[in-house]
């Protein structure tokens, strides 16, 4: 394993602020990024769009094994359309995590996510990065925060978009998706054993970014030991 580019994992519930991390982690340290929850989202919209009933587990792991889905110019593309704020919706973010408790669904996009690593490194976002895509990952980070924290921080990001909310439905949403994420029985959301808990609900991005470069920075120089 030791000439396999590192990986670095970052998992947790929705809207914990994860992807913006993950990301800024990325590009400090010059590293590729996956947003796994993206080919969730995609291979929803994909079935939603055919007209595939988000439960027909054959069918939707059709799709998610051909998915037609790129990431460059800075959005997200299913084939030569621009799906960048389609796969934001909150259907769709519903509609994910149906799709995502699939068994099957999950094994079409193993290799895909795999693929990803690639020198100089890694940074993956998700729910299961550290436990079963990339469990030698050398630093594993689990982040949260409350749910009425990540709630707020939905709200803010509806309103600031010019969308109406009800931050009240927001927290009762949140807590439904994790239970689904959490209890399902394929890859539930739970942290690896050997991942850094990092509670960010009173901690702003920049902290939460210094605090995965600095545990990276402690297990790359474990490693080489
Ligand atoms: O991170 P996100 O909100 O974009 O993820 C959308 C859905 O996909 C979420 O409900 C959980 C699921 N997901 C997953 O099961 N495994 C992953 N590695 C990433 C996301």
């Amino acid at each position: 394993m030791t000439d396999l580019a590192p990986v670095i994992t970052i998992d947790g519930p929705s809207a914990s602020g994860k992807g913006t991390v993950a990301e800024r982690v990325a590009v400090v340290l010059g590293f590729h990024f996956l947003d796994s929850g993206a080919l969730y989202r995609l291979t929803a919209l994909s079935a939603m769009k055919s007209g595939v009933a988000l439960d027909d587990e054959v069918r939707v792991a059709g799709l998610a094994a051909a998915l037609p889905a790129s990431f460059h110019d800075g959005a997200v593309w299913l084939a030569d359309e621009n799906v960048s704020d389609a796969i934001r919706a909150e259907a769709v973010g519903e509609g994910a995590s149906k799709v995502a408790a699939l068994p099957a669904v999950r094994a079409a996009l193993l290799d895909r996510q795999r693929a990803y690593r690639q020198a100089p490194g890694l940074v993956a976002d998700g729910r299961d990065m550290g436990t079963v895509i990339f469990p030698d990952a050398v630093a594993k980070i689990f982040l949260t925060a409350s749910a009425e924290a990540r709630a707020e921080r939905r709200y803010k990001q509806l309103i600031d978009k010019g969308n109406s909310a009800s931050l009240p439905a927001l927290v009762a949403d949140m807590q439904a998706r994790d239970a689904r994420d959490t209890a399902r029985l394929v890859a539930p959301l739970k942290p690896a054993p050997d991942a850094l808990f990092l509670d960010t609900t009173r901690m702003d991005v920049e902290s939460a970014v210094q605090a995965v470069l600095a545990h990276y920075a402690l297990c790359h120089a474990r490693n080489k030991m």
